[in-house]
């Protein structure tokens, strides 16, 4: 039993909960690959916590949210003096995860340089601390995750081979929620009681035309866009029936394209109203993907889809810069 809430009846879903209870007993590296919003992090718990590790640490580190110069620090630890503004020796989360499981997210952006040491520490469960000659051994489990095509990065010499073939000893593939419509039912009704009780606000009824609307959507956000939208459609929800937060002047229509149609244009609303209030600024932590709770990347892809064309703003890079930028929720599984 896992304490990590894992809502899906797919048999996509279903065939990724029985790798999830096969490859929890073993030690081996695991890989999970999957778009944006997925629930590779969910995963990873559930890997963990179905593990005879689930009484020690799950540790997490996003190799894309730490500077590439302080990677290493954290990954393996210092001693008091390794570089300037080291005071103290400081145990890195290879150490931290002793005897547990050590996340490593968004792996495709661990710098190349680093990947050797990476590798070492997986192969032999040891490494040394930056600045100390003294070999410290762990018994680590490492899973590891991605949105990126890891197996491109390789062919373009932008990863390791060594590492890929290391860390993708059992590869996990997540399918998108475009590829599991059985899930979205579930999926709803669960994030509809969540959110019913954390803003008390009890909603009795789904109706079908609503499920109808969220079945047509191809969510490229995935659970976390579903989420998003549910936490929205409860708030606004005028009394104990879930409505879509659309237009007042539209209303949902049960014909699957309209119904698309439908949740595009409050999509569109919603996503304007939240660019204006951003002041068209798209990144950071007052920009419109932080606010919607979205990656930056998957609202560039939204907005070029809705026909939203990106504004400069005073406080933001320069648009056409931002709007170039790949979207790099395509990982093939
Ligand atoms: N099967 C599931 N059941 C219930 N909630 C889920 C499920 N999968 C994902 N979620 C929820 O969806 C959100 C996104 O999940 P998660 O952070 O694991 O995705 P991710 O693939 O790691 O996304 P990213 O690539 O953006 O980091 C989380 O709030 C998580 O709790
Ligand atoms: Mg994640």
């Amino acid at each position: 039993m896992t304490t990590v809430d894992l809502i899906g009846s797919s048999p996509k879903f279903r065939a990724v909960l029985t790798d999830v209870n096969r490859i929890a007993p073993v030690d081996s590296a695991v890989l999970i690959q999957g778009e944006t919003g997925t629930g590779k992090e969910v995963i990873a718990r559930a890997i963990h916590e179905a593990s005879p590790r689930r009484n020690n640490r799950f540790v997490t580190l996003n190799c894309a949210a730490i500077p590439s110069a302080l990677l290493e620090s954290e990954l393996f630890g210092h001693e008091r003096g390794a570089f300037t503004g080291a005071w103290a020796q400081t145990k890195g989360r290879f150490q931290m995860a002793d005897g547990g499981t050590l996340f490593l997210d968004e792996i495709g952006d661990l710098p190349l340089e680093l990947q050797p040491k990476l590798l070492r520490a997986l192969q032999e469960q040891e490494f040394e601390r930056l600045g100390s000659g003294q070999t410290v051994r762990v018994n680590v489990r490492v899973v590891a995750a991605t949105n990126q095509d890891l197996g491109q990065l390789v062919s373009k010499k932008l990863f390791r081979a060594d590492l890929f073939y290391r860390l993708n000893v059992i590869p996990i593939c997540l399918p998108p929620l475009r590829e599991r419509i059985q899930d979205i039912l579930p999926l709803t009704e669960f994030f509809v009681a969540k959110f019913a009780a954390s803003l008390n606000k009890p909603i009795d009824l789904i109706p079908d035309e609503v499920v109808a609307v969220l079945q047509a959507h191809d969510w490229p956000g995935n659970i976390r866009e579903l989420q998003n939208f549910i936490e929205r459609a409860v708030l606004f929800s005028p009394g104990s029936v879930l409505r879509l937060p659309l237009d007042r002047k539209q209303t949902v229509k049960q014909n699957s394209e309209s119904a698309s149609q439908t949740l595009a244009d409050a999509d569109r609303e919603h996503i304007l109203e939240t660019l204006k209030q951003s002041g068209w600024m798209i990144g950071g932590q007052d920009g419109a993907a932080n606010r919607l709770g979205l990656p930056r990347t998957t609202l560039l892809y939204k907005m070029r889809k809705l026909g939203i064309e990106a504004r400069r703003s005073p406080r933001a890079r320069p648009v056409r810069q931002l709007a170039d930028e790949p979207c790099t929720a395509a990982a093939s599984c």
